[in-house]
């Protein structure tokens, strides 16, 4: 159950109580990892200037701009017309927005993150005619009803969360045969060196101190362990009960980095 509304944002705990996460209303403290404290600080912080920084961190990384990663994304989506729709790590909207401009006439389109500022400005700059709902939640902990949505959509966020509960918490929400499309980054066999990530993690650590401040530090250098090969994405899927798995590469026009990767798969049968 979600205890709170506020500004027409409906939170699964109460920001009042600034970065920390409590359970549904029985004000029990969950899932207040430093890991979820330091994302929510630091997307705090990026929020204002959110889509130009993640443009040119795109540019710089992957030489794609952000409007094409997310244009990749929409385009892999079927017709939504008619159909239940979540986004989850949303931020500020963009997804949502674009979709509905998309397609019209769908049913329901819910924008889901665990940033309340990220949420709080993309809802400023909507027309408020636009049916999004919208929830102030962790994705690792979905305070939604099982089999609810035909599609969930995740972009550049996997990597900030925990793959296996990730996928698993997807799963329960997706309605039999519900379809996820997700867009992230991916890693090569060898990134999985533990030396290495330790080295890349040290790397990233101090590349976003210097470039953005101790808390986007912790958020990126922290995130490093979840980044997983293509195969372990598919294995991970798999295990979760998704099939018609389909992962494409999108080129990183660096060789020096990992190529970000766009995932499609289904829910099998009945929700478990
Ligand atoms: C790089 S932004 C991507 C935002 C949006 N998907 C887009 O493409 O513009 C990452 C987002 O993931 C959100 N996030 C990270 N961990 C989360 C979690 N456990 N649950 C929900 N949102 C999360 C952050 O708050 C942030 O808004």
């Amino acid at each position: 159950m979600l205890h709170q509304s506020h500004n027409g944002v409906l939170f699964n705990y109460p920001i009042s109580i600034s970065y920390n996460l409590f359970y549904k209303g029985s004000m029990k403290k969950v899932e207040s990892s430093s890991e979820q404290q330091h994302v929510i600080q630091a997307f705090t912080e990026l929020a204002p200037q959110y889509e130009r920084k993640m443009d040119s961190e795109l540019r710089l990384f992957w030489g794609w701009s952000y409007t094409e990663l997310i244009g990749a994304l929409l385009q892999a989506l079927p017709d939504l017309n008619g159909l239940r729709v979540l986004d989850l790590a949303t931020g500020k909207l963009v997804i949502p927005k674009a979709i509905l401009s998309r397609y019209p006439l769908v049913k329901q389109m819910v924008g889901l993150d665990i940033t309340y500022r990220m949420l709080q400005l993309g809802k400023s700059r909507l027309e408020s005619a636009l049916p999004v709902r919208l929830l102030c939640a962790s994705a690792l902990d979905l305070p939604l009803e099982n089999g609810s949505f035909d599609l969930v959509t995740c972009a550049l966020a996997t990597h900030h969360m925990h793959g296996k509960r990730l996928l698993s918490d997807i799963r329960r929400v997706l309605a039999p045969h519900g379809s996820l499309v997700m867009v992230d980054v991916g890693v090569s066999r060898a990134w999985l060196n533990p030396i290495l990530r330790s080295m890349i993690s040290i790397l990233a650590f101090f590349y976003f101190w210097v470039k953005e401040g101790i808390s986007r530090a912790w958020a990126e250098a922290s995130a490093l362990p979840n980044i997983r090969t293509a195969d372990d994405w598919v294995a991970a899927l798999r295990s979760a009960s998704f099939d018609e798995i389909d992962l494409v590469k999108l080129k990183s026009r660096r060789a020096w980095i990992p190529d970000p990767i766009l995932i499609q798969a289904k829910s099998k049968g009945e929700p478990e």
